[in-house]
């Protein structure tokens, strides 16, 4: 213990980090420049390869982070997990996602710990990172790791430390984030705090690995159903004739009990809800809490509510298609925006695949353009096949509507209604256009 304690302190101790996504790769960035050496794990080669030879995959990573890092050999990428004996502390950022049948997908978390398992050595922490239920870390990492021949708390250390990312946030680089850390014992705890001490800014130390998972999830449970409320309100406020947003700018200038547009509390309406986190981690929840013979009603509703936003959108798209003569089934759309949220390149559960899946279902003739996705990949349950079309005067024309999915800040909304016939918006982008507004939908 007091060996990695050692090393820790003079940057001796080398970080393994497993899972080089969105989550992995900043971190190992983040324990990089405090002075550790990183060895970043991953099934996928074409990472390892992309990452050895000084490219990134994250648009908000640049090519020349990864070239400094690797700089003197302090990074290096890697498949073989072998390799896990020669770091003193394995860092674990994995995919959580969930089943077809809306069950936590544990087996990457399973697969991780298996791999794990047979190079784990005496006196190493493992922490895992990635959103899961309270329990995850006693009950799944424990048993498998055990498989080691050694035990948690008394030959390795254990800890649990949610990851807070928030891609392309440049207030909110990884060391910036509060980090909550949550040990199997007071060992782990004093180990895992330490580590990541030494790298960001401010560590937040909980009582239990159990504390710290439940930080998570409650943490993503309260943005899921802050969302569900403000998506509501706009399908009330607009059969009332009333400005959702509007009402909540003017509300948002109450300076107390309200939240604040700085430090993200403050909620808008979308299209539904999207990412890898905010659709999925309060499901995590609802699950282990049937366990103890509860219900979690707000998640559930909050999730009835965000997953039929793509229906009501597609339902304001058909009218104002109607108002001007013309059916869905046919009709020109090119949506715009097919990441989850603003200025990012991340597309997963993103609702305007959803929306492009139901338009197509409908007859729609759909296109898409994307700044920062210009073909769409392959997911987990969509593989939409698509590419992203160049927005010009005469394309734009040639749609009977542009529907904005997402608000990406590149774009430039007065000269999209100025082209266009309709612009169904979702998300207020063209709040600030003057010109053309009769051309505009708010949905
Ligand atoms: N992306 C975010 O902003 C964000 C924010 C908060 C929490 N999280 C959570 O962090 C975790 C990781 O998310 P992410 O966005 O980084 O995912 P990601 O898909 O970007 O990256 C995960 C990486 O893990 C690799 N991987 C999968 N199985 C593996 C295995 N068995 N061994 C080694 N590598 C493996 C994948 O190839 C991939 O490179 C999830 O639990 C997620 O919910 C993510």
């Amino acid at each position: 213990m007091e060996t990695l304690m050692d090393r820790i302190a003079n940057r001796k101790a080398v970080v393994g980090i497993i899972g080089m996504g969105y989550v992995g790769l900043p971190l190992a960035q983040t324990f990089n420049l405090a002075g550790f050496r990183v060895v970043g794990f991953d099934i996928d080669p074409a990472k390892v390869k992309a990452l050895m030879a000084g490219r990134s995959y994250i648009k908000h990573i640049p090519a020349s982070t990864v070239v400094k890092m690797r700089r003197g050999d302090r990074f290096v990428a890697t498949t073989d997990f072998r390799r896990l004996r020669q770091v003193d502390s394995i860092v674990i950022c994995v995919p959580t996602p969930l089943t077809k049948e809306r069950e936590p997908d544990m087996s990457y978390i399973v697969g991780t710990a298996e791999s794990i398992a047979p190079n784990l050595r005496r006196g190493q922490l493992v922490v895992l990172e990635s959103t899961t239920y309270p329990g995850t870390t006693r009950e799944v990492v424990i048993p498998i790791l055990a498989k080691s021949g050694l035990a948690a708390g008394k030959d390795y250390l254990l800890a649990f430390s949610p990851e807070r990312e928030d891609p392309g946030n440049p207030n909110f680089t990884t060391a910036r984030i509060p980090k909550v850390v949550g040990g199997l014992d007071k060992a782990s705890l004093r180990a895992a705090c330490a580590l990541y001490g030494a790298a960001v800014e401010r560590v937040v130390p909980v009582s239990t690995c159990e504390v710290a998972e439940a930080t998570k999830v409650t943490e993503n449970i309260y943005r899921c159903v802050n969302i569900a409320l403000v998506n509501e309100l706009k399908m009330i406020y607009d059969r009332m004739g009333i400005d959702v947003w509007e009402v909540l700018e003017a509300a948002g200038t109450k300076p107390f009990g309200f939240g604040k547009k700085e430090n993200k509390t403050f909620f808008t309406p979308g299209p539904g809800l999207g990412g890898h986190c905010i659709p999925i981690d309060p499901f995590y929840l609802t699950w282990k809490a049937r366990e103890f013979g509860c219900t979690t009603r707000f998640i559930e509703l909050a999730g009835e509510i965000n997953t039929g936003m793509p229906d009501y959108v597609i339902q304001r798209l058909m009218f104002a298609l109607n108002d001007r003569g013309k059916a869905i089934k046919g009709a020109r759309v090119c949506v715009l925006g097919i990441a989850y949220k603003p200025d990012v390149d991340d597309m997963r559960e993103s609702p305007s695949v959803t929306l492009i899946e139901k338009l197509q279902a409908l007859g729609a003739k759909v296109t898409y353009n994307d700044p920062y996705i210009p073909r769409t990949p392959r997911q987990r349950e969509h593989d939409l096949r698509m590419v992203s079309r160049k927005l010009t005067p005469r394309f734009l024309a040639a749609q009977d509507a542009v529907l904005i999915s997402t608000n990406h800040s590149d774009y430039d909304y007065a000269w999209i209604v100025r082209h266009s016939r309709l612009v169904v918006d979702a998300r207020n982008a063209c709040g600030k256009v003057k010109a053309g507004r009769s051309k505009i939908v708010k949905a």
